[in-house]
């Protein structure tokens, strides 16, 4: 089982930026974390500040063998319905995953343009967030390769 954990603009900074939002974690110490609770699942780990890249990523995941999608698309989460539209389009369960809690900050943030086309969405519980979406995407596919 192949799971894509894509991370969005700004979120290489954590650990400098925002840590009353995002945590003193850098990403990498997150992505360790995270490939170290799931020892059994295939994981990759991509993170790019820019619109375009994500979506070459999420475009080209099924073909790539991947099976589901973690995203954490940053800000373009409230902004860009190109990646909502790759998500669309892509053909895998993707899970929504943000570290803060978008619905107790600033307005603009309580819009997530890509939570309707994701499966579900994780939002508050900092990397656990990521764990839990991992664990809900392998229960589904698990269930499917029955
Ligand atoms: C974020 C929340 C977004 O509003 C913000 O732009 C980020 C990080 C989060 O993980 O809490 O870059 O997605």
């Amino acid at each position: 089982m192949r799971i894509l954990l894509i991370n969005g603009p700004n979120l290489n900074m954590l650990g400098r930026r925002q840590p009353e939002h995002y945590g003193k974690e850098t990403l990498e110490v997150i992505n360790l974390y995270i490939a170290d609770y799931f020892k059994k699942i295939e994981l990759e780990f991509y993170q790019s500040n820019h619109e375009g890249e994500i979506i070459d990523q999420i475009q080209s995941a099924a073909a790539r063998g991947f099976k589901g999608l973690v995203i954490n698309a940053g800000a373009y989460t409230h902004t860009s319905y190109a990646i909502r539209d790759a998500l669309e389009a892509c053909g895998l369960p993707a899970m929504e995953v943000h570290l803060s809690n978008i619905d107790a900050r600033e307005e603009f943030r309580r819009i997530s343009v890509i939570a309707p086309v994701c499966w579900g969405t994780i939002s508050g519980l900092g990397k656990y967030g990521y764990i839990l979406a991992v664990q809900a995407l392998a229960h589904r596919l698990a269930k499917k390769e029955n």
